[in-house]
């Protein structure tokens, strides 16, 4: 859907589908009011009858209406009349793209930007109807022999805001919102695909496609040989038992300016597991194709570098993916062994299937070239943060309180949320091991965490936020699918670092 905005008089705008507001108890938006009146009341009318209540997403549709230059009136619930939080406006806005979509309407005229919503502007209400609007359009089809054929009528929306000023900030708005819900899609993609086609060679494909698509991103795609030279005996352990060779993707983004030019990186790390079978320590059966799911945080680091490219941002960001698959093999990794990653610190595997923190320790250490600002890194780190956490939102754990308090910012305003778990030392002797300078795993309890204190040894000279996305990267069920999460909080993080903010 293409989206543009759009100044003028709702109710007399000629449209093939009007869109506006109604509250619970009958109160009806500024543009529902003046609708009602040129309707003469077909609004509260309809409210009378009881068809639609006014609850937070509920719809009703009314087909050339007396008095309107529209085709369709769609009605939407906006709950009670007060200031609104994100999570209810998202809902409001997507119930009702969602129901114009399923019309025949080729384009439709929203006023829902009227709305309060607590603590946000106009931009923020034009980026996020920007985003809803691409994620209904969202479809899978790549690995289908019959591309879907009926197509919705729906591609363009008017995003109607009260004046010049609004249409300002809207605009841009909604070029964020677009930039965004581009990253997403890419990371949606590489995430849904299967292992057997998104391997760690088609992953570093991907990045170079990524590369010669935009010029202000640049990728190297180091091989195991390469990773052999650096001393990456952690991250080459996990792949030695798999016949696909693993990649280390190197993708930078220098910002445009000559002042950006100049600043330090943001270095994201992100895990591109492309499955994970757990290795000699064997996954048990059910849900295991879910799995392809593990280089998700891979997905959105490249995600997000594609966003930041098409809103060229003035900032330099370098995204780093470990690739590899964790398979059961004759030379892969046993419990017991011991390997020295790149940083010269010894690791005791006990746990085949605690690979993510092996391919991401070599690669945070390899970051350290770039001298970054900060790092972030991102992964589908512990089933333990699933349970904590579920599909709401991701594990937030670090060594540095204002790059968590910028995280957990971001992912508030972006509805992409994190919640912090304590990253405390006594955590972190439970990977004490006598026979190396730690193990890889440290028991059942407080696993999310111990997960981030094995991070935590090879961060310490570093700013550095860990996000645990093994929740909040997909979701099962009837919607199974990549939910490209967290591009939208990382896109925002970086955007306010630009605006200033921390
Ligand atoms: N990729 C998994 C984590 C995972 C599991 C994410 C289920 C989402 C759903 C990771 O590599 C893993 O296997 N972690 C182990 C760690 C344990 C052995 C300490 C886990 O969570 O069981
Ligand atoms: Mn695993
Ligand atoms: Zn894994």
């Amino acid at each position: 859907m293409h989206v543009t905005v759009k100044t003028g008089q709702p109710e007399s705008v000629s449209t093939d589908c009007l869109i506006a507001g109604v509250y619970e108890g009958g109160k009806l938006t500024a543009t529902a009011q003046a609708i009602d009146k040129a309707s003469q009341g077909a609004v509260k009318a309809i409210m009378k009858s009881g068809d639609i209540k006014g609850k937070a997403g509920q719809t009703v549709m009314l087909h050339h209406p007396a008095g309107l230059a529209c085709d369709r009136l769609l009605l939407v619930g906006c709950g009670k009349d007060d200031a609104m939080d994100v999570a209810a406006y998202h809902k409001v806005v997507k119930a009702a793209l969602t129901a114009a979509r399923g019309t025949a309407a080729k384009e439709a005229f929203v006023c829902l930007g009227e709305l309060e919503v607590t603590g946000r502007d106009a931009a923020w209400k034009a980026r996020l109807a920007a985003e809803v609007a691409a994620q209904i359009d969202y479809r899978y089809d790549q690995t289908k022999s019959k591309k879907e054929t009926d197509l919705p009528s729906l591609t363009k929306l008017q995003w109607w805001v009260a004046d010049a000023t609004e249409a300002r900030s809207a605009k841009r708005g909604v070029e964020e919102g677009t930039a965004i819900a581009s990253g997403m899609k890419l990371a949606k993609d590489l995430g849904n695909l299967p292992g057997n086609i998104c391997t760690p060679t088609y992953l570093g494909e991907q990045a170079k496609a990524l590369g010669n698509h935009y010029k202000n991103i640049k990728v190297t795609v180091l091989d195991e040989k390469a990773m052999e030279k650096l001393g990456m005996g952690s991250l080459l352990s996990v792949s030695s038992g798999s016949r696909q060779p693993a990649k280390l993707i190197v993708a930078e983004y220098n910002g445009v300016t000559s002042s950006a030019r100049k600043r330090k990186p943001v270095v994201l790390v992100g895990k591109g597991l492309t499955f994970d079978a757990g290795g000699i320590s064997i996954k048990p059966g059910a849900g295991m194709d879910e799995m392809k799911y593990d280089m998700c945080g891979g997905a959105s680091v490249l995600g997000t570098l594609k966003a930041i490219a098409e809103l060229e941002l003035p900032i330099n960001v370098v995204g780093v993916v470990p690739a590899s698959e964790n398979l059961p093999d004759g030379n892969a990794n046993k419990p017991g062994d011991i390997v020295t990653s790149m940083s010269g610190q010894t690791i005791e595997i006990l746990n085949t299937d605690a690979e993510g923190r092996l391919i991401l320790c070599d690669a945070i250490t390899y970051a350290k070239r770039f001298d970054p600002e900060v790092v972030i890194d991102v992964a589908t780190l512990t089933g333990a943060c699933v349970i904590a956490l579920g599909k709401h939102a991701s594990g937030l754990l670090g060594n540095d309180q204002d790059l968590i308090d910028a995280l957990l910012d971001a992912g508030r305003s972006s509805g992409d949320r994190a919640w912090q778990l304590p990253l405390w030392p006594e955590y972190d002797e439970q990977l004490k091991s006598p026979f190396a300078d730690m193990a890889n795993v440290g028991g059942r309890e407080a696993g999310t965490i111990t997960g981030a204190c094995f991070l935590g040894r090879y961060t310490k000279d570093l700013r550095w936020a860990h996000l645990d996305i093994a929740g909040t990267a997909w979701d099962t069920g009837a919607n199974k699918g990549s939910t490209g999460r967290p591009v939208p909080m990382l896109v925002q993080y970086l955007l306010n670092r630009v605006a200033g903010k921390k």
